[in-house]
């Protein structure tokens, strides 16, 4: 069994970027923290691009390969036509996750183009959001 891991845009800065709504862990952080808890349940690959094409070319695979998917799109969540077909297309389990709660912020983030075609949300939990997404995953 495989779990891929999808970080969109901006994630790469965390641990610095506007630390009071993402806190300072980061993305290499939440990796190692993933990896621990997943020990040998399954195989773990972590990535991420601030490219929309690059992301789909990775749901895509990971579609190929039978791998679930853990995917924070970033701001791609709330503007992409794209990834939400990639989604579609793959027929991947797909877990969305956020760092922030998006529904308590600005309301341009309340809407989520994917949210219709994942299996499920898990939202402001900070880096626990990815746990939490790992659990439901290797549950379903
Ligand atoms: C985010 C929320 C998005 O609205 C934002 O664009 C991000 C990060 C989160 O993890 O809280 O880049 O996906």
């Amino acid at each position: 069994r495989k779990i891929v891991v999808l970080n969109g845009p901006n994630l790469n800065l965390l641990g610095t970027r506007e630390p009071g709504i993402y806190g300072t862990t980061t993305l290499a952080d939440i990796e190692t923290r993933l990896r621990e808890r997943l020990g040998l349940r399954a195989e773990l690959d972590f990535r991420q691009s601030n490219h929309e094409g690059e992301l789909v070319g990775w749901i895509q695979e990971a579609g190929r390969e039978g791998a679930g998917i853990i995917l924070n799109a970033a701001a791609y969540t709330h503007t992409s036509v794209a990834l939400r077909d990639a989604i579609s297309g793959s027929g991947a389990a797909v877990i969305e996750v956020h760092l922030s709660n998006v529904h308590a912020r600005e309301p341009f983030r309340h809407k989520s183009l994917i949210a219709p075609v994942v299996r499920g949300v898990i939202a402001g939990f900070g880096p626990l959001s990815y746990d939490l997404a790992l659990e439901a995953l290797l549950a379903s």
